[in-house]
């Protein structure tokens, strides 16, 4: 199958690509900087054409166009689209907030997720298994929700959960199948050293979950273990 993933040269994007490929897949890795990403370098010089470095930033319209220019190149059609690059403001406490945390927040984590799911819909309606993943998290759960601060975050990646739901509904007549996922508390830059599960653990979860998505759980919000999670 054909995978788009974004924001993959850490984390959690990084370690979806190593497992894509390990498997077979063909990925579409996209990221900033594709030529600073030494593990995606790496990887490039493991698997060859299987894997095409993609340049994009998600929160900048022109490279999302541009980043569809070059992903054309290579192939008429995606099967698996996932939105993965995210940031966070941090915690926040009430008295740091700034429209600035809460903007940059909604342009990378719901503004760039929604734009990139658009600009590439043609090559997924195109594809077999049509399918838009976006990397939600727990803690944008109003039902759930017991702390405050952290606001940019949780409400950028609330807004996220809406825009998501939304395509669902205007992407279920072509058979295309989008929800958010939230990948657990990981180990990476964002989630620090004291996350509960490692990155390879997290992306097993989550991609078992892609493995057995059906049409009737699109617009639904996943936990990695496969659970659902109250809006
Ligand atoms: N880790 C957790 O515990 C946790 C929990 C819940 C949800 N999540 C979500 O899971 C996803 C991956 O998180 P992570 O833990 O892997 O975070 P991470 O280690 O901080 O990596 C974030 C990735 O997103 C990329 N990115 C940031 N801004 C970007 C932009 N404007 N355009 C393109 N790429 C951009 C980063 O690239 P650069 O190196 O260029 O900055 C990096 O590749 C995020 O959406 C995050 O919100 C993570």
């Amino acid at each position: 199958m054909r995978f788009l993933v974004t924001g993959t040269n850490r984390g959690i994007g990084l370690e979806l690509t190593r497992q894509l490929l390990a498997r077979g897949e063909q990925v579409f890795a996209a990221c900033r900087q594709p030529d600073a990403a030494a593990d995606l370098q790496a990887l490039k010089d493991e698997y060859g054409d299987r894997l095409v470095l993609v340049t994009l930033d998600v929160s900048d319209p022109a490279s999302i166009a541009a980043s569809y220019d070059a992903v054309r190149q290579h192939t008429d059609a995606l099967d698996v689209l996932i939105n993965n690059a995210g940031v966070s403001a941090g915690s926040e406490p009430l008295g740091t907030v700034t429209q600035e945390h809460l903007l940059a927040n909604y342009r990378v984590n719901a503004a760039g997720p929604i734009l990139v799911a658009q600009q590439f819909l043609d090559l997924i309606r195109a594809g077999a298994t049509k399918k838009i993943v976006n990397l939600t998290t727990g803690i944008s759960s109003i039902a759930s929700r017991e702390n405050g601060g952290m606001y940019s975050y949780t409400a950028s990646k609330a807004a996220l959960n809406m825009l998501n739901k939304n395509l669902s509904l205007d992407v279920a007549r072509d058979g295309i199948t989008a929800i958010v996922i939230d990948p657990g508390w990981v180990q990476t830059d964002m989630g620090g050293p004291n996350a509960w599960i490692t990155p390879e653990e997290s992306v097993r979860g989550i991609l078992k979950v892609l493995d057995g998505l059906t049409l009737d759980q699109s617009g639904h919000f996943f936990h990695y273990t496969g659970s659902e999670v109250p809006w």
